[in-house]
């Protein structure tokens, strides 16, 4: 057996936190040979720590051979002490009139700290993954405050979106689902996000030769996998938790396996247009487990380069609103 991966988790008492600590102390994030430790952070608050002790008992109650230990805490030295993989779930979801921009200002609160402290405590391999909202300018955030730690090291999240992209694909085409691949995710983990189409296949062939219907790929299927998230608060009165759950078991697996090509939310370095101070979602390939190399060889159409564009400036603005507290 292995040392254990202490893994650090925010928000572990929340809605995606529920469906995720089982799963990654189950094995399924880093195979059956890899022993965890949970380090499960929530905020001071009785009710939450209260809950958070439920979610402990359960997973002693589960008697899982792979969990090697848990951590509970409200104090972030504490929880990222010594964290291998950190996955920054926890974050304050829209209130009722609150703008994008309150929203962006209160995480970033949130995600300035938890980077910092981050940078200072954790294990000198730790890998960050944002998923708390707004994703990709949280991941921005917390990466801005790395002095340690290089700031490839902190990725967001967009896998939900392209399993979402690869489910809407399979669907149109009637077939099984694996027989969609290289469907990927460009720009930011909002409703202006780019599922390029033009590049996926569908049972080896380009899938633009088996939907042919062009109209559907370039609006409903945009839309859909763009507004998914809205349609499933609108359907459960809460956002999704199990599938995001599920996207980050497949983003850290994904990234912890050498040679898969796969959706994640990185430093713009400038390919593909990217403004290089955004984190934007594109196709990467994972070198060694943990590190990867963004794919920039994809030739974009006029359709995707506009798509990529307007995403890009979304990321852009994002950024701008909070630009003060990044160096204040
Ligand atoms: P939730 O409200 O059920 O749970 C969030 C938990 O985080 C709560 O228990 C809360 O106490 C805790 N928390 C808040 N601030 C914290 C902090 N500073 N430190 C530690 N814990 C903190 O929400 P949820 O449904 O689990 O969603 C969590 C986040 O994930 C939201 O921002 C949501 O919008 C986002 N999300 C992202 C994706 C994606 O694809 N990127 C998908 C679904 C949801
Ligand atoms: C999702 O995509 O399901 C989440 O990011 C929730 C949301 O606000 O869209």
């Amino acid at each position: 057996m292995q040392a254990p991966l202490r893994v650090a988790i925010t928000g572990a008492a929340g809605q995606i936190g529920y469906s995720l600590v089982f799963r990654i102390a189950a094995g399924e994030m880093f195979g059956p040979q890899q022993p965890v430790i949970l380090q499960m952070i929530e905020i001071p608050n009785e009710k939450a720590l209260k809950a958070l002790e439920g979610v402990a008992m359960e997973l002693d109650d589960c008697a899982l051979p792979l969990l090697k230990g848990m951590v509970m805490t409200s104090d972030p030295n504490i929880g990222f002490k010594d964290a291998n993989v950190c996955c920054l779930v926890g974050a304050k979801p829209r209130g009722p009139g609150m703008e994008r921009a309150d929203l962006l200002k209160d995480n970033g609160k949130i995600f300035i700290s938890q980077g910092r402290v981050i940078d200072q405590v954790a294990a000198d391999n730790c890998r960050v993954v944002v998923v708390g909202n707004p994703a990709n300018t949280n991941c921005m955030i917390a990466a801005s405050q790395a002095k340690r730690l290089p700031t490839e090291r902190f990725t967001a999240m967009v896998r939900l979106d392209q399993n979402r992209a690869q489910a809407q694909l399979a669907k149109k085409a009637g077939v099984d689902l694996t027989a969609v691949s290289d469907i990927f995710i460009y720009g930011n983990h909002s409703p202006s996000m780019f599922p390029a189409f033009a590049h996926a296949k569908i049972s080896g062939r380009p899938a633009t030769e088996v939907i042919k219907d062009q109209a559907w790929l370039q609006g409903p299927f945009c839309e859909t996998v763009g507004k998914r998230g809205a349609a499933i608060i609108a359907a459960r009165g809460l956002s999704s938790a199990a599938s995001a759950a599920n996207a980050l078991i497949n983003h850290v697996r994904s990234l912890w396996t050498p040679g898969t090509v796969h959706s994640v939310a990185v430093q713009s370095k400038g390919a593909y247009g990217f403004d290089p101070h955004v984190w934007a979602g594109m196709p990467v390939k994972t070198t060694t487990p943990g590190s990867f190399e963004p794919i920039t060889t994809y030739a974009l159409d006029e359709f995707a380069k506009g798509k990529v564009a307007a995403t890009n400036k979304e990321l852009v603005d994002e950024r701008a609103m909070v630009l003060p507290m990044l160096t204040a």
